[in-house]
C-alpha cells in the first residue's frame, strides 16, 4: 500500500459510504473518480433524509402542529449549520436554492431587475472568465442580451491559469459585476481571488464567486473571500441533490429585488401589488427543498467532524501523487496545471489521439468511473483546441490505490487502441 503523508483514514471513512462497496461488470469493485460531478453520500446523510421523511415530514413555516414545527426547526437548523460552515456573519444571508446554477441565475436576475446603483444596462459591463462552468457563463450572456450590457472575460494561459495580465482593461469603471470560479471544475485550477476582488473593489463592482468545486474540499470563509455573493451546491459535498446555496451580503439582499414570486416570499399581497418578506425568505418562493436542506445540514456535520483542513490535506496528497503517476503514462497530456500547486483534486487529460469517450468506456469496463466530454466548460476545450477531456476527480474517500488503478486502466486503454 502506498503511504502518503497527510492522508485521512480512508479505510474508516469508506465504511460510511455504502456505494463505494458496489461492484460492476461481473464483480469489479467500483473505483469512483467522478466526485467533481457528484460526490457519494455517507450513511449519516442517508439516515438524516430517511429520518426526516419517516418522522418529521410536513411543510415549513406554515403549520402550527407539532411535526410542522419540527420540520421548520430542522430546515432552519440546516441554515444555521451552513451559515457556520461558511462563516457567514448572519444566518439570514444564506439562501437555499436548487443548485449552484440556480444560485448564479438568481444573482444575474437580481441585478437584471435592480434599480440604481445595481442596475445592469447598456452602459455597463459584466466580467466573467473563459474557465467557467456553463452555469457561470450562460446566465451572464442572458443578462447581457436582455440589458445590452457588454460581456467581457479573462482568458486562460497555456498552463491552465487565469490570464490576469490585462486585469485593468477587463475590470473597469463600467464593470457592475465580476463573476468567477474559485476552483475550475474541468482543470482543478485554484484562482487568485484576492487580486480580482481588490481590482473589483477599486472600481466599485460587485463580486460573485462560484464555489461549487471549493466548498466540498477546503475551508470556505465568505468573510475572508470578501466577495458579495458566493454560490455552491450540496450534492458535490456529500449532500443530496436538489439543494444549493447562495450566500449574499445582507445589505445587498435587502436592496435587491426577488426573482421568483410565490408563497412564503411575501409580507402582504393584494390584487394590485405585494410587499416582500425579509431575506432569505424573499428569495425562497414556494415550498423549499426541505428534506434536501436537512440532508445538507447532515453533510456539513459530517464534513466538519472530519475537518475541512484535513480533507484539503488529504486531497493535496492524492493530487500530487496522481499528477506524478499520470505524467508517467506515455502520450498523456494534462489539460490545466500539470503540477500539484494551487490546484484541486480534479485532473483533466487527453491520451494521445484516443477519443475521451473511448477512454471512458474502456475504463468503465474495468470498474473505473471518470467523466468524459467538455464538462460543461466547453470554452476551455475550445481554448486548447480539443473536443473533450477525460477527467478524474478525487475526494476524501479516494486512495492512492485508486490512482494506481486509474494508471493501470489507462495502460489497458493504450494497449486496447494500439
Ligand atoms: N458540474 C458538474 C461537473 O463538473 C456536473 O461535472
Amino acid at each position: 500500500m502506498t503511504y502518503l503523508p497527510g492522508l485521512l483514514d480512508t479505510e474508516a471513512i469508506r465504511k460510511d459510504f455504502p456505494l463505494l462497496d458496489r461492484t460492476v461488470h461481473d464483480g469489479k469493485k467500483i473505483v469512483y473518480l467522478d466526485s467533481a460531478a457528484t460526490s457519494q453520500k455517507p450513511r449519516q446523510v442517508l439516515d438524516a433524509l430517511n429520518e426526516y421523511y419517516e418522522r418529521h415530514n410536513a411543510n415549513v413555516h406554515r403549520g402550527v402542529y407539532t411535526i410542522a414545527e419540527e420540520a421548520t426547526a430542522l430546515y432552519e437548523g440546516a441554515r444555521d449549520k451552513v451559515a457556520a460552515f461558511i462563516n457567514a456573519p448572519s444566518r439570514d444571508e444564506v439562501i437555499f436554492t436548487k443548485n449552484a446554477s440556480e444560485s448564479l441565475n438568481l444573482v444575474a436576475n437580481m441585478l437584471g431587475w435592480a434599480d440604481e446603483p445595481y442596475r445592469v444596462d447598456h452602459e455597463t459591463e459584466i466580467v466573467t472568465t473563459e474557465m467557467e462552468h456553463h452555469s457561470n457563463i450562460v446566465p451572464w450572456q442572458l443578462l447581457s442580451q436582455r440589458t445590452g450590457a457588454k460581456l467581457k472575460w479573462f482568458g486562460i494561459t497555456d498552463d491552465g491559469r487565469l490570464d490576469l495580465s490585462n486585469i485593468d482593461e477587463i475590470i473597469t469603471e463600467k464593470t457592475k459585476i465580476v463573476s468567477f470560479t474559485l476552483v475550475s471544475n474541468i482543470m482543478g485550477t485554484h484562482n487568485p481571488v484576492e487580486r480580482i476582488v481588490r481590482r473589483a473593489q477599486e472600481v466599485g463592482a460587485l463580486v460573485c464567486v462560484d464555489a461549487s468545486q471549493a466548498a466540498p474540499h477546503m475551508v470556505l470563509d465568505v468573510q475572508a473571500l470578501q466577495a458579495d455573493f458566493v454560490a455552491f451546491t450540496g450534492h458535490k459535498m456529500v449532500g443530496p441533490t436538489g439543494i444549493g446555496v447562495l450566500w449574499g451580503r445582507q445589505e445587498l439582499l435587502e436592496d435587491l429585488p426577488p426573482f421568483l414570486g410565490g408563497g412564503e416570499m411575501i409580507e402582504t399581497v393584494s390584487m394590485h401589488s405585494s410587499t416582500y418578506a425579509p431575506a432569505p425568505h424573499k428569495f425562497e418562493a414556494g415550498t423549499p427543498p426541505i428534506a434536501q436542506a436537512v440532508g445538507l445540514g447532515a453533510a456539513v456535520d459530517y464534513l466538519s467532524s472530519i475537518g475541512m483542513e484535513n480533507i484539503h490535506r488529504h486531497e493535496q496528497a492524492i493530487t500530487a501523487y496522481a499528477v506524478k503517476r499520470l505524467l508517467e503514462v506515455p502520450d498523456l497530456r494534462i489539460i490545466g496545471p500539470a503540477t500539484a500547486e494551487d490546484r484541486g483534486a480534479t485532473i483533466s487529460f487527453t491520451l494521445g489521439d484516443i477519443h475521451p469517450h473511448d477512454v471512458g468506456q474502456v475504463l468503465d469496463e474495468q470498474g473505473i468511473a471518470v467523466r468524459v466530454g467538455h464538462h460543461c466548460a466547453r470554452p476551455v476545450c475550445l481554448r486548447y483546441g480539443i473536443p473533450a477531456t477525460t477527467r478524474a476527480s478525487f475526494y476524501l474517500y479516494s486512495t492512492p490505490a485508486e490512482v494506481d488503478a486509474l494508471v493501470d486502466g489507462l495502460e489497458h486503454v493504450r494497449n486496447f487502441f494500439a
